[in-house]
């Protein structure tokens, strides 16, 4: 639980110029609407890229709501990341089929030639592996997320060519 400001990064957006002053606009455009929370933290995903501790308790004092109901819904909302994502994301399957299906396997696969966990970022900036729920496509299972691109019957031994494809974009 996020909770006090005493440590932000020095390249925190909160202590960016530029997207300190996107934080405000978005804060400014919104505080007033209905359900101002979600719809603020929305845009700031959107044109920031994520939600930093610093950015959800910057968000509350200003919204005038507890920490914990900012924290709470970035932290119940796939949508929503506190790092920056990488250039391309990949994206796992945990609906059911999928997960019979062999996406641990290749979630495994992932791990082991990237050297990176679920939620975490290469060092290059370039790839971010995540979690995600089902995306509809049951029948393919097991299915990944590359961008915006799905993938179904997706076997762990193509998994270092799609690291290899997008290494070189
Ligand atoms: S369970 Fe993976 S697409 Fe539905």
């Amino acid at each position: 639980m996020v909770k006090t400001v005493d440590k932000i990064a020095v390249n925190d957006p909160v202590n960016n110029p530029e997207q300190r002053a996107i934080i405000d606009q978005i804060l400014n455009e919104n505080r007033h609407k209905p359900g101002a929370t979600m719809v603020v933290l929305s845009e700031l995903q959107n044109k920031i890229g994520y939600i930093s501790d610093a950015m959800q308790i910057y968000v509350a004092k200003q919204l005038e709501v507890p920490v914990s109901t900012v924290h709470g819904v970035v932290t119940f909302y796939s949508f929503f990341t506190t790092t920056p994502r990488g250039k391309h994301t990949i994206k796992f399957c945990m609906g059911t089929a999928c997960y019979v299906g062999g996406v641990p396997q290749l979630i495994e696969k992932a791990k082991q030639v990237l050297g990176i966990n679920l939620g975490e970022t290469t060092a290059d900036g370039n790839i971010t592996l995540e979690a995600c729920r089902c995306v509809g496509a049951c029948s393919q299972a097991p299915v990944i997320v590359v961008d915006d691109d799905v993938m179904g019957r997706f076997p762990a031994k193509k998994i270092p060519q799609v690291f290899k494809n997008l290494q070189q974009e």
